[in-house]
Order: structure tokens, then C-alpha cells, then sequence
């Protein structure tokens, strides 16, 4: 395992925007973000399970008006943020991929 700092975690606002980083994922780069909802940080790569494409709709911004819900900007589907589950939308219970992070000591 790697570890690697992405980011102050007050950097993450309950709700707000993401922190977007840079990963290897099977042996390909790629984007990745981590953000806050319900007091936790979650992270997952970059790429709605609809269509392999960047989800969010300004660098950054994936969440809805309600903070709980990650939409994707090209067509819609919509996924829970805090597990990552497809809950609405053309992702057809497909969910994002989730990453592990934890926060250093
Ligand atoms: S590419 Fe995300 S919903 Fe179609």
C-alpha cells in the first residue's frame, strides 16, 4: 500500500467541494476526489459508471443542493456519497469506485 497526503482535512467542508487528486488505477492515471458529507470523508475516482467520464459539473463540484447526493453532470445518474451506490439515473445500480483513505495521526 501507498500512502500519499492529499489534502488539510479542514480543507474539506461538510458538503462542499471536493479535493480532486491524481491516482494510478490498473495501471492507468486517472482523477480521483475526496469529499465530506455526514461527518466523514469518502473518496472515489473520478468516473460515472454510466459512461466513463468526469462527473462533476464545475472542478470540484459533485454534490447536489441537498450535500448528500454525488449527480453527474452529463447525464444525471445520481450515487449515494457515503457509499457510493447508484441510486437514481442511467449508472443502472452500477456505483462508483470507492478508495480508501484515512486520515493520518
Ligand atoms: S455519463 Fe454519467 S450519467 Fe451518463
Amino acid at each position: 500500500m501507498i500512502e500519499i497526503a492529499l489534502c488539510p482535512a479542514a480543507a474539506l467542508q461538510e458538503g462542499g467541494l471536493a479535493h480532486r487528486f491524481k491516482v494510478l488505477y490498473n495501471g492507468e492515471h486517472a482523477v480521483a476526489f475526496v469529499l465530506r458529507v455526514n461527518g466523514a470523508v469518502h473518496a472515489y475516482l473520478n468516473r460515472c459508471s454510466h459512461v466513463p467520464v468526469e462527473l462533476d459539473w464545475n472542478y470540484g463540484e459533485f454534490l447536489d443542493d441537498s450535500g448528500s447526493m454525488i449527480v453527474c453532470a452529463t447525464h444525471g445518474a445520481s450515487y449515494n456519497a457515503t457509499n457510493g451506490h447508484c441510486i437514481g439515473g442511467p449508472c443502472d445500480g452500477k456505483p462508483l469506485i470507492g478508495l480508501h483513505v484515512f486520515r493520518a495521526q
